[in-house]
């Protein structure tokens, strides 16, 4: 497969975000309305996910974050937690060269300690092969939770506390950042969730302080680019205050 990029969106665009993240839900919902099995809904969202890359990268985006799997999804049915992960390993043994090809920074964050050890070297593999990629950054969140971030950024600082490096009256919020997953690109502007939920389910909890959030009633599997422009059209309208007046 490729990421066949559209010419014509290369134009200058104002007001872009820079960095989007995807809550990528609705699989489950698209296969049972169809009459089909779950599992299937999560197969025909990758391909949903190819049009959202797509997309970021005849935009120019610096940053695409897509959730894939939370911490709490371990508490499905074993055979579609099973059938989740063997999709995440197909398809990333399938489409690494094509995002190299395309110039893409691969990285995937959550704990992937829980993952097999070939696994965890597939991602490594992944990561080392892509990282000097510089046109856009993928970043795939796998068993991955908001709150996991916040406390594995908690623990490397408790360790520098203990060995006596940092003094525990000097952290502060950009101590914290420093060791948070994303923290070394450009923050998240935008966060569009699709399937209908208004909800961040655990997604990033710190990184989306001030992001705007976009949510749509389309499943993932449907996703696609007019609904990715309609994200960007409400983005451009809103007035970023940051707490101030204007
Ligand atoms: C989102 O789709 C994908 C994952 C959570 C892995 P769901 O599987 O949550 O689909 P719905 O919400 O049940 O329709
Ligand atoms: C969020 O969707 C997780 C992913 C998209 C990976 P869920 O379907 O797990 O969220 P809830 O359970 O509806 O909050
Ligand atoms: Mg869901």
């Amino acid at each position: 497969m490729s990421y066949q990029t559209n010419e014509k969106y290369k134009t200058e665009q104002s007001n872009l975000p820079r960095h989007v993240a995807i809550i990528m839900d609705g699989n489950g919902r698209w296969a049972e309305t169809q009459g089909k099995l779950r599992i299937l809904g999560h197969k025909a969202g990758v391909k949903a996910v190819r049009k959202a890359i797509t997309f970021a990268l005849d935009h120019n985006l610096d940053a695409l974050t897509l959730y894939a799997f939370s911490s709490e999804n371990w508490n499905r049915p074993k055979y579609e937690v099973s059938g989740l992960i063997k999709l995440f390993i197909y398809v990333l043994n399938t489409e690494i060269k094509n995002l190299h090809k395309y110039n893409i920074k691969l990285r995937i964050i959550g704990d992937i300690n829980p993952f097999s050890a070939q696994l965890q070297s597939n991602i490594r593999n992944s990561e080392k092969l892509t990282s000097k990629n510089n046109r856009l950054t993928l970043n795939i969140a796998v068993n991955y939770g908001g709150r996991w971030d916040i406390v594995q950024s908690v623990k490397k600082i408790a360790i520098q506390v203990q060995k006596g490096i940092l003094n525990p009256l000097d952290i502060n919020e950009d101590i914290i950042y420093q060791y948070i997953c994303m923290h070394e690109l450009a923050p998240v502007d935008l966060v569009i969730r699709t399937g209908g939920e208004h909800r961040i389910s655990n997604f990033l909890l710190w990184q989306i302080a001030y992001a705007e959030l976009f949510f749509t009633d389309i499943l993932w599997p449907d996703f696609n680019d007019a609904v990715f422009q309609r994200a960007l059209n409400s983005f451009a309208q809103r007035k970023r205050r940051f707490g101030k007046i204007i």
